[in-house]
């Protein structure tokens, strides 16, 4: 494979793959759920599992696609069969159907950044109505609110976006925008918290999200911190054996997946740290308890905030506000930019398709499925309401099965290392570029979670999420 593209080095490289990892992930699930689950207490759980599994996985997943120089089925194909290659076109359509929802939702963003810095959404009175209407009429281009609707075309415009970038390829596409993309969403993020900590009861929302309430701690608080440290670190579908093949051996991929796990961790630690204390100077301003305020679920970032926005006034509003969905938008753009790149790159390397023709196709195949998705809000009852998945919507129910293939993929990724392409070829790689690494600690580490720690956790956790998913949790335990 003469010319696949390749990363320019390692800045380019650990940018390009935090830029998938932070993501919607990051900024609107992150801080519900911590909200949900307890606050600090979550935090800790979360840190716990990116510790113990997600940076081996990471690691693995890094040094297959590097070994290999393949995508995600070219990799496991080539290490250890065609069987294993199956594992690889698992993780593509996982890919798929990621992005599938991951666009709309997205799309969703660039909607209401076009809409608080160019129209009058913040003038609204009842921004959940709108939320509601906004998702459930996906064509209306009238609103009754007088705002254009149309979120058919706002993730029509996400997946264009996400295809240029990806059909210029590694480095001129994926590299230079995420080089761009991912200091500015640094910096809006770092500007939002410093202007949230000046606020009227700032750190009663600091309070809670950092001081941990041990009595909150459940076997849900661990289900979901495992699920979201896997979604948000990009792992368990070959994302990251995909961008690994686009590695230089001399590169050290220790060290680069520590750096990436940290970039992403802090992105979503500092997001939580924007939206605590905005939401208790809600509470403060509404003269109410700030768990009053409903901020779970996609509408933390859709209904609450925006009404925050309104709060600070028609100028600072806008340019707040605007700036928040901005960010939004670049974390989002980096992680579907991603997600296209893992079908494009099977494409591409297995049936030698030329690449500007196959991100098109694909772009406009995964645009079509997430049609269901978006229609699942409200406008196809149908779909509104799963019969067979307890009475959830589409959307939910893609985006739950993504949670359960991506636990299930790194679970048979950590067997795949140990028991089948075997944990010495994966030391030969890593050794590439770390010249220490044979007699490091890290070495040490990663044998015993890969061979141990991640194939049982990992096991048992994707049973208790299936479990979980179709039965409630309340009923298992
Ligand atoms: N990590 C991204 C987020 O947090 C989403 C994402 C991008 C992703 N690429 C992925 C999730 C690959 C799983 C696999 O929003």
């Amino acid at each position: 494979m003469a010319n696949r593209g390749n990363f320019s080095g390692r800045i380019g490289f650990i940018l390009a793959a935090a830029g998938s990892a932070v993501g919607l992930g990051n900024i609107w699930r992150f801080p519900y759920l911590a909200g949900e689950n307890g606050g600090a207490i979550f935090l800790l759980v979360y840190l716990g599992c990116i510790l113990l599994l997600c940076y081996p996985v990471m690691v693995g997943e890094i040094a297959i696609g590097r070994a290999a120089n393949s995508d995600a089925y070219g990799s496991y194909n080539k290490l250890g069969g065609k069987k294993w290659g199956y594992l690889g076109l698992f993780g593509i359509i996982a890919g798929i159907l990621i992005l599938s929802f991951y666009n709309v939702v997205a799309g969703w963003a660039f909607g209401y950044f076009l809409h608080i810095s160019f129209g009058d959404l913040l003038n609204l009175q009842d921004f959940g109505g709108f939320f509601g209407a906004f998702v459930n009429d996906i064509l209306d281009v009238s609103s009754a609110h007088g705002l254009a609707n149309s979120n058919l075309i706002f993730s029509l415009f996400f997946m264009v976006f996400t295809a240029i970038i990806v059909s210029q390829g590694i480095q001129k596409g994926i590299e230079a925008s995420n080089k761009i993309m991912m200091p500015s969403l640094y910096l809006i993020l770092l500007g939002i918290i410093v202007y949230s900590l000046t606020l009227p009861n700032a750190f009663s929302g600091v309070k809670f999200y950092l001081v941990p309430d041990f009595s909150e701690l459940k076997i849900q608080t661990v289900v979901d911190g495992l699920k979201q440290a896997f979604f948000s670190l990009s792992l368990g579908m070959g994302a990251l054996i995909t961008y690994g093949s686009y590695l230089s051996k001399k590169e050290n991929i220790t060290s680069s997946a520590a750096v990436i796990s940290i970039a992403d961790t802090s992105v979503a630690f500092f997001s939580g740290l924007m939206v605590f204390p905005l939401v208790h100077f809600l509470a403060f301003k509404l003269n109410i308890n700030p768990t009053e305020i409903g901020t779970s679920g996609p509408p933390l970032i859709f209904v609450v905030l925006p009404q925050i926005f309104h709060e600070m006034g028609p100028i600072l509003g806008r340019i707040i506000g605007g700036s928040f969905f901005l960010l939004v938008c670049f974390a989002a753009l980096t992680s579907t930019i991603s997600l296209l790149e893992v079908p494009v790159a099977y494409l591409v390397d297995q049936k030698k398709y030329n690449r500007k023709g196959v991100v098109w196709a694909m772009a406009l195949i995964i645009f079509v499925c997430g049609l269901p998705s978006m229609v699942s809000q409200g406008m196809m009852p149908a779909l509104n309401k799963l019969g067979f998945y307890r009475g959830q919507d589409f959307l939910t129910f893609i985006s739950d099965m993504s949670d359960i293939c991506l636990t299930v993929g790194g679970c048979l990724m950590s067997i795949f290392i140990s028991r089948r392409w075997g944990i010495h070829n994966m030391d030969a790689e890593l050794a590439n570029g770390n010249n220490n690494y044979m007699t490091s600690r890290v070495r040490k580490f990663l044998h015993i979670t890969l061979k141990w720690i991640a194939p049982i956790l990992l096991g048992f956790l994707s049973i208790v999420i299936i479990l979980e998913k179709f039965f409630g949790i309340e009923n298992l335990i």
